[in-house]
């Protein structure tokens, strides 16, 4: 058997406004990850691959699945980028801890893992390089428009400055921090929150303009304080990070009552993280403040929260 892993991430800066060209940064979440397995079954013919995903109800055989299925086209595409023609039969069974539709990008985790169990399975493992790309493509068929920075993340699983168009560049960071993350429990389908977004503009485009370049500006500052361990600055980065998510009508007002909690329980900044209307939120949090705000969080209504040490 093997085996390939990938992480989840959380974007700290710059969601909706990296799809229109500017920097994002995102981070990748180690204790979240998404798993595929592969074994060869005797006795049946090449070619033939059986894909378990109990998680999603899914157990198929590739040849029956649609062809445009994204889970489909990430074996499909693996394989040819392995140059493997004459596969033996294989089994696939994918799994995953990363809540789905919720901003932490589990699509993507799902498509390097599987990139990754079959590089191990033929004895090619795939460049980081290759695997973005071909997960880059994978996104497009879940999510229309994608910037680019989930696959960057979780395929090199490091904190990084992505700007669409640029070679991505790793942060350094100054001084650890602990975000919280915590889950609305509402799913936040990103396709449709970015067509959303993309109408909006489109009908006022100077608005938006100017809200993506605020946004820039403290995606700008925000690595400064990253880079110096400025964590108080950090906080108040992403309170502002907010307010501009907020005009761009993608918060809601599940995201905006656990944020509110995390602010009142002593976190030093909070944010949504990835496409919102739902899915995640994060909070910056100090060690002495981190079980009040997962209390709080809880009591305010979040179905999972847990903690993520970034360094
Ligand atoms: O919801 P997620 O985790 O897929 O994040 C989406 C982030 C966006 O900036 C809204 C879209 C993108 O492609 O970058």
């Amino acid at each position: 058997m093997t085996v390939g892993s990938a992480p989840g991430k959380a974007i700290l800066f710059g969601e909706h406004a990296v799809v229109y060209g500017h920097p994002a940064i995102a981070v990748p979440l180690g204790g979240v990850r998404a798993m595929a397995e592969i074994r060869e079954l005797a006795g049946l013919p090449q070619g033939h691959v059986l894909l378990e995903a109990p998680d999603i109800g899914l157990h198929s055989w590739l040849h029956e699945m649609d062809e445009g299925h994204p889970l489909a086209q990430a074996i499909m595409s693996g394989l040819a980028a392995l140059g493997v023609e004459n596969a033996p039969a294989l089994e696939i069974q994918l799994s995953s801890t990363i809540p789905p539709a919720s901003g932490l990008g589990s699509s993507a985790a799902i498509t390097v893992a599987t990139l990754r169990a079959l590089g191990e399975h033929f004895e090619t493992p795939l460049t980081l390089e290759l695997q973005s790309e071909l997960t880059y493509g994978i996104e497009v068929l879940y999510h229309g428009t994608p910037s680019g920075v989930d696959n960057t993340v979780v395929v090199f699983e490091k904190p990084v400055w992505f700007r669409p168009g640029d070679p991505p560049v790793p942060l350094v960071i100054g001084e650890p921090f602990t975000l919280v993350v915590a889950d609305t429990g509402e799913s936040s389908d990103t396709a449709e929150v970015v067509r959303g977004v993309r109408k909006r503009r489109d009908e006022d485009p100077e608005q938006y303009e100017l809200l993506f370049g605020d946004i820039e500006a403290v995606v700008v500052e925000a690595r400064r304080a990253i880079e110096l361990g400025d964590n108080r600055k950090l906080g108040n980065l992403m309170d502002r990070n907010q307010i501009l998510l907020q005009r761009l009508g993608v918060s809601s007002a599940s995201l905006e009552q656990l944020i509110d909690a995390a602010r009142e329980a002593g976190a030093q900044g909070a944010k949504l993280s990835g496409a919102g209307q739902g899915g995640n939120m994060i909070a910056l949090v100090s060690p002495e403040a981190t079980q009040a705000v997962l209390d709080a969080l809880e009591r305010a209504g979040a179905i999972n929260a847990f903690t993520a040490l970034i360094e």
